[in-house]
């Protein structure tokens, strides 16, 4: 898979043009309009609280690379890369689409900073240990959704920002606890992040 794909698809060194081109040649249309909207407002939340807008912008450009594959085939695919797959993500197996992002990150357009492949993976759900730039690229992903229109919880979370972006992490997930955000499954990061977090899980 990697192999067809470094040969079809060869970085340029230019990310936004490359993971354009990519989502482009697999008709993700609708992550393809989402990624340029994550990857502003990351870099505006990180200019804002104190991260380093070029990582936060670089994760926000590959979060979610892993779309291109088929939800059938990326247990199987996962399983073939040598990446674990949990009963959750047997379930519900979009939730493999971060773990497939970081693959691609690495593999794909040779990003080495783990700090940047941390955030990719993670940002579905965050995780136990959390970093400024995990919260920033899983906060824009969250205000930039790719489900259409402006989410319901925009204008609450926009005002959680001004408790910092631990505060507007933590209500963020205290609302993917509600019913309201139907979630399908808890993700084993999602339950940590709770934790984490002091969210009492639903
Ligand atoms: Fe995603
Ligand atoms: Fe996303």
């Amino acid at each position: 898979m990697l192999p067809d794909l470094l040969s079809r698809f060869p970085p340029t060194g230019n990310l936004v043009y490359d993971v354009d081109t990519l989502l482009a040649a697999h008709g993700r249309e609708r992550i393809r309009e989402h990624i340029p909207r994550v990857a502003r407002e990351a870099r505006r939340l990180a200019g804002r609280f104190g991260v380093n807008p070029d990582r936060a912008e670089a994760a926000a450009l590959l979060h979610d690379l892993g779309g291109i594959f088929e939800w059938g085939g990326m247990a199987d695919l996962c399983l073939s890369l040598g990446l674990s797959v949990e009963p959750e993500e047997r379930q519900v197996p979009m939730l493999l689409h971060a773990k497939l992002s970081e693959v691609l990150a690495r593999e794909l357009y040779g990003v080495k900073d783990a700090g940047v492949l941390q955030a990719v993976r993670f940002h579905t759900t965050l995780h136990s240990a959390p970093t400024p730039l995990d919260e920033v690229v899983f906060l824009a992903d969250k205000l930039e959704w790719d489900q259409g229109g402006v989410p319901p919880y925009h204008a609450d979370l926009t005002r959680a920002l001004d408790g910092g972006l631990q505060a507007a992490a933590r209500w963020m997930l205290a609302w993917m606890a509600t019913p309201e955000a139907r979630l399908l499954i808890p993700h084993p990061d999602l339950k940590a992040a709770w934790a984490h977090y002091g969210v009492p899980a639903p």
